[in-house]
């Protein structure tokens, strides 16, 4: 949902190449946020203008439009302090074209250029204003109001520092963004800025820091809305001077993967943190601020490693999540499952397990594969928690304004932790006075951090766009949370024992499934060139055929449906003819009898079903055209078993349909737009 990435150098020499580079390989580390066109904005060669180069698709396009104007843009001229701003979009106003791209400027002097990761609701309002003074616009984008609107406000205010007439900026806006301003009147200064969308600024220095917090500012004025600001604020004079000397380096950008091969020094910032970088010197400033809010924020030390990030022997990193998922789950249970003594700790929710366990029922939240985490895990949660369990699409539960209760505890599944739908929903249950559960893979992000207790799955950075290794980590976090609930029920102890055991072995069933590697492929040469594909199944697996068919959707544009087994019979049966592809799967789980009718349902009316089904069934595979045969494990763990076809099936066909499997067309990873 678009990335946003700064580069600050203070008295450390860069030429401009590095930096172009610096900037380019920031944006590369984002792209997967979004990939419909990509621009930066340097010093001109003169230093009397800012260079702004945008250009529409991915980042490799504006390399190559930055190496066409190496000569114009004096690359080998080395600069001591420098501000750069870079930016790779996922368009929401306006078509993925160059004028739409990020950089938006103020006008055709560039004196003003933002960039920006979100939406804003009320542009539409604040570009009549500023067209009413005579401002023309060229673009379609609400982000050019922005950059129009600081410029405004800096000609009534000369006086105002580029951070006071920033926070001006942002007391007239409404909706979501993360910003990061650059200005032909503030040389080597950067100002950045977040509600609703992601930053985080990465401090690399020479030496140690001397800090690992920096204090925060409030302003000792309420300034007021209204599109010409009118009070001036009052400085003081808190801020970070990492070095006597200064030699620093700082990186803003939409997530830690952009900073890593930097520094692994980062402070993530809060909505209404205004930060401004100058002469070295960090200082964030927020509006206003009761005596209870914090004053200083946190510089974490990142555990992210870089290879972890790169590609390594794969050709996409799609490919290499799925190969890494017998790693990552066992990354969710480590320190956490005692496999010796079966106990479970999940340190981010013990001190609230007691409020849990009286709670009226559980709420599972999330949007896309997330939602089918919880699908996968709803049974075996009203099992052994023996509470009513609600699984909900964030969009839908918001839309339905749901009654949510002071004794409800609410899970928001989130991979990116900043989903704009599953966050909305959260701050409406929090609202409601219910317990909030975040189950994130992402340390720091705004899910994390609204949420009273959590559980991070730890499975890795996440990098390809369709979630693959995110989402048998969900589900494992998810099991681990029943297993927790239900530690003292003596009539389970079996039940959680198998569990336990089944958990154990995952990882090794996991690599038994990833060896049918070369089968799935010639599955998907058999189907790559077909228009549709249905996925059946129920029970412990019905989220399997929700899961499969979300990631053919997304990776290869073939139609594909999940379908319950259940609801053939009430209409899907009207599809199967002879040349309809249908995958069923089937396991010997308490369900197998009533999917063996679907599947003779199926085989009655011509269809030829592709089964995945467990080792040696061979009364199953008896009905099948073609079967796919994954190991067998615990019913309720299955479905971690039973996916990995889907995901090597979809990665294949969408390879064969020379699709980008790392970047669909129109997706973003991180969707933090409603
Ligand atoms: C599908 C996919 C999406 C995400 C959804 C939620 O492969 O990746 O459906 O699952 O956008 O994203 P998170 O988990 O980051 O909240």
């Amino acid at each position: 949902m678009c990335g946003i990435f700064a580069y600050i150098n203070h008295l450390t020499p860069k030429t401009r190449r590095e930096i172009l580079e610096l900037l380019v390989n920031g944006l590369k580390r984002l792209e997967y946020r979004g990939y419909d066109s990509a621009g930066v904005a340097i010093d001109a060669a003169d230093q009397k203008d800012i260079a702004v180069l945008k250009r529409s698709g991915k980042v490799a396009a504006l390399e190559e439009l930055l190496q066409e104007r190496s000569v114009e843009l004096s690359v080998e001229e080395s600069v001591d302090s420098h501000c750069g701003i870079a930016h790779t979009r996922w368009a929401t106003h306006g078509e993925p074209n160059a004028l739409n791209s990020h950089p938006q400027r103020s006008g055709e002097d560039n004196a003003f250029v933002v960039i920006h990761n979100g939406i804003i609701t009320n542009y539409k309002e604040v570009k009549t204003f500023l067209e009413n003074k005579g401002y023309i616009f060229e673009s379609q984008t609400d982000t050019e109001a922005i950059a129009k609107l600081v410029h405004h406000i800096y000609h009534q205010h000369k006086d105002y520092s580029f951070q006071e007439l920033v926070e001006q900026v942002i007391l007239q806006l409404e909706g979501a963004f993360a910003l990061c301003f650059k200005s032909l009147y503030f040389p080597n200064e950067c100002v950045a800025t977040r509600r609703g969308s992601p930053l985080l600024v990465g401090i690399k220095t020479r030496r140690r820091l001397s800090s690992d917090h920096v204090p925060i500012m409030y302003t000792n004025n309420k300034a007021t809305r209204g599109v010409v600001p009118s009070v001036p604020r009052v400085n003081s004079h808190a801020h970070f001077e990492p070095e006597e000397e200064r030699d620093v380096e700082y990186f803003f950008a939409s997530d830690a993967s952009a900073v890593i091969e930097h520094t692994n020094r980062v402070l993530y910032f809060e909505d209404d943190d205004v930060a401004h970088i100058k002469d070295g010197v960090l200082s964030i400033h927020r509006m206003s601020g009761s005596s209870n809010d914090p004053h200083e924020r946190e510089i974490f030390t990142l555990k992210l490693e870089l290879q972890q990030i790169m590609k390594g022997n794969y050709d996409y990193f799609m490919q290499k999540e799925i190969f890494e998922q017998p790693e990552s789950i066992v990354n969710t249970m480590r320190g956490r499952l005692n496999f010796a003594d079966g106990t479970v700790t999940l340190g981010g929710i013990k001190d609230y397990i007691p409020e849990i366990k009286r709670c009226r029922r559980l709420m599972l939240i999330g949007c896309g594969t997330s939602y089918h985490s919880a699908v996968a895990t709803r049974q075996l949660l009203e099992e052994l928690t023996e509470l009513p369990v609600m699984v909900e699409l964030a969009s839908d539960f918001l839309d339905r304004n749901t009654p949510v209760f002071r004794d409800d505890v609410c899970f928001f599944i989130s991979q990116s932790g900043e989903t704009a739908d599953t966050l909305m929903a959260l701050r409406y249950c929090k609202r409601h006075g219910a317990l909030i559960v975040g189950i994130t893979n992402t340390v720091g992000s705004s899910i994390c951090r609204e949420s009273h207790c959590g559980v991070h799955i730890n499975a890795g950075p996440e990098i390809g766009v369709a979630s693959t290794k995110a989402y048998t980590s969900q589900f494992v976090s998810l099991v681990m949370f029943a297993l927790v609930i239900s530690e003292d029920r003596i009539s389970l102890q079996k039940r959680r024992a198998d569990i336990i055991e089944g958990l154990h072995h995952l990882d090794t069933k996991i690599r038994q499934v990833l060896a049918l590697d070369n089968e799935v492929k010639a599955l998907a040469e058999d189907l790559y060139r077909q228009r549709s594909l249905l996925i059946m199944g129920r029970g412990y697996n019905f989220a399997t055929c929700l899961e499969g068919a979300l990631k053919v959707k997304e990776l290869t544009y073939m139609h594909s449906e999940g379908i319950m087994a259940g609801e053939l019979k009430h209409g899907p049966l009207a599809l199967i003819d002879d040349s309809m592809p249908v995958m069923m799967i089937v396991m010997r789980d308490p369900v197998y009898t009533k999917c063996m009718n679907a599947l003779q349902q199926v085989t009655a009316r011509q269809g030829r079903p592709i089964v995945v089904c467990e080792e040696g069934d061979a009364e199953t595979m008896s009905l099948a055209s073609k079967s796919l045969q994954v190991p067998k494990t615990v019913d309720c763990l299955q479905g971690v078993l039973s996916v990995i076809p889907m995901q090597l099936l979809a990665y294949h066909i969408a390879v064969l349909r020379g699709c980008n499997v790392d970047c669909p067309r129109n997706l973003a990873k991180s969707v933090t737009v409603e």
